[in-house]
């Protein structure tokens, strides 16, 4: 697959095939791709923690605020929840400009290449996170950065050329989430 048909097929995803699970190891094979990514001063500062049993699974999904613009959709319902989550990790209280940008990369790292094996993923900056910590039992010198779910997709979801400016995210009568996105002309501000 060309680079920028896999780009376009990685929208965040946040229905899943619950009863499929995702294959044996692809978490570890998920988090060795983000251990490789790049990062500044390759600090390699960020630490991953990962859930997949059934329970675990269970404990953190509570723990996540979905599609905020979907105003009335509470998240997946049974059967259609992520079956395994990543959470990034750094050092409580350091290197937090650095730690930000780190897990964007990691996180975009994580998404793409789950995307390249038709695994659906939804990063998270939204959570509670006393709950994450609690239950995955991270300790007091590691804060959670981002939370990444994932499970054998589900939803389709297809980008569009943005109108008029509006990026509000949507879902028509099949169920298809639509991602608007700006236009390469609007993005490339200089061209020289
Ligand atoms: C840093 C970051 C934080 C995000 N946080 C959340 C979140 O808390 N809840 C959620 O449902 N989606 C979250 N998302 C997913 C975005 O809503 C999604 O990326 C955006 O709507 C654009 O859709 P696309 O990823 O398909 O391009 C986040 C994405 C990023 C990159």
């Amino acid at each position: 697959m060309d680079f920028l048909e896999l780009v376009t097929a990685t929208r965040a995803c946040r229905r899943f095939k619950e009863s499929e699970g995702l294959p044996e190891g692809t978490l570890d094979w998920l988090v060795n791709c983000a251990r490789l990514a790049s990062c500044a001063g390759n600090a390699q500062a960020l630490r991953y923690a990962v859930a997949e049993s059934k329970e675990a699974c269970a404990a953190v999904f509570p723990a996540l605020k979905w599609a905020a613009m979907l105003k009335d959709w509470d998240g997946p319902a049974e059967g259609e929840r992520p079956t395994g989550y990543i959470v990034i990790i750094g050092e409580t209280g350091k290197r937090a400009n650095l730690n930000a940008i780190d897990s964007g990369i990691a996180a975009q790292t994580i998404q793409l290449a789950a995307q390249s094996r038709d695994i659906g993923c939804c990063i998270f900056l939204s959570f509670n996170h006393d709950q994450i910590r609690e239950v995955l039992g991270i300790p007091a010198e590691y804060e959670p950065l981002l939370v990444l779910a994932l499970g054998k997709q589900k939803e389709v979801r297809v980008v569009e050329e943005a109108r008029d400016g509006n990026l509000v995210y949507w879902r028509d009568e099949q169920a298809v989430h639509h991602v608007p996105k700006l236009s390469l002309d609007t993005v490339r501000l200089i061209k020289k």
